[in-house]
């Protein structure tokens, strides 16, 4: 199940993972519509808020229902808010956290019963939370969504901590700046320090101080994905992987 499975991220996902074979539930706000391009592997959209127990507990169980166990979670369900804290009200404080880390909880709680009967055979279940390297280093105008970030980097540890013995490993992905709706939102709001520049010569500027001169791509993300859901990741748990093309390596350059 690909939480945010509608999403820039999450579409690159649910596609990369039904070439994969298995079988792709993407559980979003707005279940309508086809995202599946892909002609011989079948997806399933599910509706779930995942600010809602009520919803979570459903989605879940419909899944148990249908396949009798849950493999793979991706919470890639995520919002952003291009806010410093003093323009940030306390609904927005509390809507950035439901949705980015209660989200997180909520699919991930209802998920372990389901991923428990898929460890039964001793293979790893693999749950991915979506971090950001926003939860390491802060962009200005971001408060409320960095600090969500940390609570989902720290959330992973802890629950890789309580769930590696039953054989569900947890990792956090972290990108840095990855082209998509929500990277399109952030270039045009005034949190993004943009002040008065063009869009096009601020995408520039912000692709040209990456080592690797570029922002990332969804199919960058879901190639990593995919590894932490496959059983080469076997052993891999409790880790924050950060794909930001070198960003967070560097110090600043001074330009002068
Ligand atoms: N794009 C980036 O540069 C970037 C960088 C770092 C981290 N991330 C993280 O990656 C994840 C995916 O981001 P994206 O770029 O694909 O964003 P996006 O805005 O394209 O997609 C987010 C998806 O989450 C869904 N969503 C929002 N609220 C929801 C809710 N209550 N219940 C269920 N679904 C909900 C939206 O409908 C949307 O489909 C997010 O957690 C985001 O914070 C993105």
């Amino acid at each position: 199940m690909v939480t945010g499975g509608r999403g820039g991220i999450g579409r690159a996902i649910v596609r990369r993972l039904l070439r994969e074979e298995f079988t792709v539930y993407a559980a979003d706000l707005t279940p309508e519509g086809s995202i599946f391009s892909d002609d011989e592997h079948q997806g399933r959209f599910v509706r779930l808020d995942v600010t809602s127990e009520d919803e979570a507990r459903a989605a879940m169980n419909l899944v148990l229902e249908e396949q009798g166990k849950l493999d793979v979670l991706v919470n890639a369900a995520g919002i952003e808010l291009e806010k410093t804290i003093e323009h940030t009200t306390l609904d927005e404080w509390n809507r950035s956290f439901a949705v980015n880390v209660t989200g997180t909880f909520l699919a991930s709680k209802h998920a372990l019963p389901l991923m428990r009967q898929a460890t039964a055979d001793g293979r790893t279940a693999s749950i991915i939370n979506f971090g950001s390297y926003d939860g390491f280093i802060a962009d200005p105008g971001l408060a409320a969504y960095c600090a969500t970030k940390g609570a989902v980097h720290a959330l992973t540890k802890a629950m890789a901590c309580d769930h590696g013995p039953e054989g569900i490993r947890v990792n956090a992905v972290c990108p840095g700046y990855i082209d998509t709706p929500m990277l399109q939102s952030f270039f045009a709001g005034a949190g993004s320090g943009g002040q008065g520049r063009s869009l096009e010569s601020l995408k520039e500027a912000v692709r040209n101080v990456h080592p690797i001169r570029n922002y990332g791509t969804p199919d960058d993300i879901a190639n990593l994905v995919n590894w932490l859901a496959s059983d080469e990741a076997r052993y891999a748990s409790g880790q924050l992987w950060v794909l930001d093309g070198g960003l967070s390596a560097q110090v600043q350059q001074m330009r002068l």
